[in-house]
């Protein structure tokens, strides 16, 4: 592999050549992960791309990472194509919008994802946990293999929905599946078509479809909050409430819609994708997965988890570290270069679309011994010092860094803590996994899993049945 060390700075970075005309477009349409992967390898800490008319560079490096998303964050956007993607879903809600506006956006939301607040949501996250669980007894008796990957998402659905809208959406979570995967394949494959907006196409048919259903879940969590007479002080009464201190407005109804889609999605498809490459990582490591179940039984004594428990199931939490340092959720992130920059000693063009992707610099072989292995206490204390800070990146950084953060590793923490006191899961062989890179990195084809109960979760059973 070669480094981008001492540069001519009036010089662009290599990278591959690709098509005469589209440059690596089609590739990165088609299989972008081994497409920057490639180019890692072939190239270096930075690569550069042309995806038709765009100029692209990878980052893999962290202080190029940590130039972009921090130090000089302010030089870029999420002005892009692929924000301009996502924006035809989620429209100016958080994760999408920029500036002025999105810095009001994030300070009226962030209470919201204080450490006291998430320390309130922990009940509701095992109580729902709990709740998948009788679902899941039938199932082991039966001895049925299932996907892990829908059931994590159907969990961490109700979870988001129930935590900051006080809404139940059980009745919709298969509609909202089947018009998140139909909008996470377009805009994961987009097609050249897409790019002439005036073409009709099936496809776009089928992403209106898909977002008209989104919009009515989030239609109905509105009205039934707008009609109820009682409700509880969450995230949408706060959006609803909200009054800009400038204007004296209450936010368009359009406004909450972009707010309550974007929470709602990114709020539970990349926990649930944590929590089903856990699974799959458990299962092909037992040492690691009987440590898992020792510090469980240690410090839960087979009794629920609560909030206070959550410091202390440090093992846990490495275990969804290493999970996510292997299959980060969100893959590769990326902005716009708003003037002109440098960096690693590379000119850095106006409007070029600067990729980072946690997938590459979490294997970096520069940062991370063995990287391709599976090993949790990686991230103890002792081990993680003198790391860089955006070696590991699976919520992003800087001022963009995922408001949910806290949220999703409570949570991923409580969910690995109740079902492991219960059930082992077991991978079905032959079944193929392997990760798809669409928005999000889901396993292509599911993973499929047995449940098999814990000795400590048949010791319960018995003891109940003699009382
Ligand atoms: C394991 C789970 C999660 C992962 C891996 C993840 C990952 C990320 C990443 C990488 C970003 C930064 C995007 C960028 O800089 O371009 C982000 C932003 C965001 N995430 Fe998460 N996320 C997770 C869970 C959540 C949860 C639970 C919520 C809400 C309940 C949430 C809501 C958001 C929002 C609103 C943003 C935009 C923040 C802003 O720009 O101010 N995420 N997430």
């Amino acid at each position: 592999m070669k480094h981008a060390r001492g540069a001519d700075k009036s010089r662009i970075p290599p990278g591959p050549r690709g098509n005469l005309l589209l440059g690596s477009l089609r590739r990165v349409q088609h299989e972008p992960l081994e497409l920057l992967r490639q180019g890692f390898h072939d190239h270096g800490d930075i690569v550069r791309f042309r995806f038709g008319m765009t100029l692209a560079y990878l980052l893999a490096h962290p202080d190029h990472i940590a130039h972009v998303l921090h130090h000089n964050h302010r030089n870029y956007n999420k002005r892009n194509i692929d924000y301009a993607m996502l924006r035809r879903l989620l429209g100016n809600g958080l994760l999408t919008s920029d500036g002025a506006f999105w810095h009001r956006q994030r300070r009226l939301m962030a209470p919201m994802f204080h450490r006291q607040r998430i320390a309130g949501f922990c009940a509701l996250m095992v109580s729902s946990t709990q709740e998948m669980l009788e679902r899941w007894d039938m199932v082991a008796v039966r001895e049925e293999a299932f996907d892990v990957t829908a059931e994590m998402t159907r969990l961490t659905l109700a979870i988001v929905a129930k935590a900051l809208f006080s809404a139940d959406v059980s009745d919709d979570a298969e509609a909202i599946g089947a018009a998140l995967t139909e909008v996470n394949r377009q805009l994961g494959e987009f097609s050249l078509l897409d790019m002439f907006w005036m073409v009709p196409t099936r496809r776009k048919r089928r992403f209106r479809e898909a977002v008209a259903a989104l919009d009515a879940v989030v239609g109905k969590i509105i009205d039934a909050r707008r009609r109820a007479i009682h409700h509880n002080e969450d995230l949408l009464s706060m959006l609803l409430e909200a009054v800009d201190e400038e204007t004296n407005e209450t936010m368009t109804p359009r406004q909450v819609r972009d707010e309550v889609l974007t929470l709602l999605l990114a709020g539970h498809e990349t926990t649930a994708n944590a929590l089903a490459w856990t699974w799959y990582l458990l299962a092909l490591n037992p040492e690691a997965e009987q440590k898992l179940h020792d510090e469980i039984s240690g410090v839960l004594g087979g009794r629920p988890p609560v909030a206070t428990d959550v410091p202390r199931l440090s093992y846990t939490r490495m275990v969804i570290e290493e999970s996510m340092r292997l299959y980060p959720p969100a893959w590769a992130i990326s902005r716009n270069a708003i003037g002109e920059d440098e960096i690693g000693g590379y000119r850095v063009r106006r409007g070029t679309n600067m990729i980072i992707c946690s997938f590459i610099t979490h294997r970096h072989p520069a940062i991370w011994e063995a990287p391709e292995r599976f090993d949790p206490e990686r991230f103890s204390p002792e081990r993680s010092a003198g790391r860089p800070s955006f070696a590991y990146l699976p919520f992003g950084g800087g001022p963009r860094i995922c408001i949910g953060n806290g949220f999703a590793m409570t949570e991923a923490q409580l969910v690995l803590a109740t079902v492991a006191q219960r059930y082992r899961l077991r991978l079905v062989p032959g079944h193929p996994v392997e990760p798809h890179p669409l928005i999000t990195l889901r396993p292509r084809h599911g993973i499929q899993m047995t449940l098999h109960r814990t000795d400590e979760a048949d010791e319960a059973l018995r003891q109940n049945a003699m009382r």
